[in-house]
């Protein structure tokens, strides 16, 4: 049996393999992350005033749909784009002067890098659900924010996906989707160390066309890498069977929060 430590490294390099093979069509088919994307970058024209200077970064960055968004509503330098995933990082399209933000290939399950001491801006939609320890590296993201420093976070949670695993359970299948980690625990971690300016579970529900359809469209940006093993066929065909009719919505739970160092 692999240790969990060789898991780990085989599951992140899984992880890197699956959106770096779907790079090219991530931005057509991130239409939520976009969505959350420019909410977040919203949300920051009210903190144009507040952050201090030091290093601003978007972590996960993928192609930079958050780095992106929240530039445009700051003045200040561009956000370091960090993510272990070249291949998605390649996407960011550069300005009309042919300049692209920095960026760093960098595995965020191994903490932040250290061009990110003492930050003043540490943005992330959608990736922190990725690493090993979500709680763990969120508290640590806390930690190295300067004093008056901040934090502006999406991350999906626990409360998604409801009919999948209602439908896995009624198969009588493992549920074999990423596993999303609880936001009650990430909340209590952000309100001990910022000053929350706002703190929300926003909940979207999606059109349902069904398992095959939802799994494509995870499959079509890069995201279907699991902890889980693979259904095998008739594992596929039963949780098809016992899937939903689209009176029940596909559902998003999305932890939103924007915070202040103390
Ligand atoms: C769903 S994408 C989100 C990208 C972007 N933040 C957005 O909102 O469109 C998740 C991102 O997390 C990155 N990621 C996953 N595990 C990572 C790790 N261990 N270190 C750095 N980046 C990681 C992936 O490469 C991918 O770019």
């Amino acid at each position: 049996m692999a240790s969990p430590e060789h898991s780990d490294a085989l599951f992140g390099s899984r992880v890197q393999d699956c959106f770096g093979r779907s790079a090219g069509r991530y931005e057509q088919g991130a239409q939520l992350q976009a969505a959350i994307a420019a909410r977040l970058g919203r949300h920051c024209r009210r903190l144009a005033a507040q952050i201090p200077a030091g290093p601003r970064a978007d972590l996960g960055a993928g192609s930079g749909l958050l780095g992106r968004a929240v530039e445009a509503n700051l003045n200040g330098p561009p956000l370091l784009r960090v993510d272990q995933c070249s291949a998605l990082l390649a996407q960011e399209p550069g300005s009309a002067a042919g300049q692209r933000p920095p960026q760093l290939a960098w595995d965020l399950n191994a903490g932040l890098p250290p061009a990110l001491g003492g930050a003043a801006l540490l943005a992330s939609s959608f990736a922190l659900q990725w690493l090993e320890h979500p709680e763990q590296q969120l508290a640590a993201w806390c930690q190295q924010l300067a004093p008056g420093g901040w934090l502006v976070l999406a991350v999906p949670t626990a409360g998604s996906f409801g009919i999948w695993r209602a439908a896995a359970a009624a198969a009588a299948v493992p549920y074999s989707g990423l596993p999303l980690p609880p936001a009650a625990p990430l909340e209590a971690i952000a309100q001990a160390q910022l000053q929350l300016q706002r703190l929300q579970r926003l909940r979207f529900n999606r059109p349902n066309r069904g398992a095959r359809d939802l799994l494509h469209q995870i499959k079509s940006i890069g995201a279907q890498a699991s902890r889980q093993r693979r259904l095998s066929t008739g594992e596929l065909r039963r949780l098809i069977d016992h899937w939903p009719g689209p009176d029940h919505a596909v559902n998003w739970e999305v932890l939103l929060l924007l915070g202040q160092k103390r």
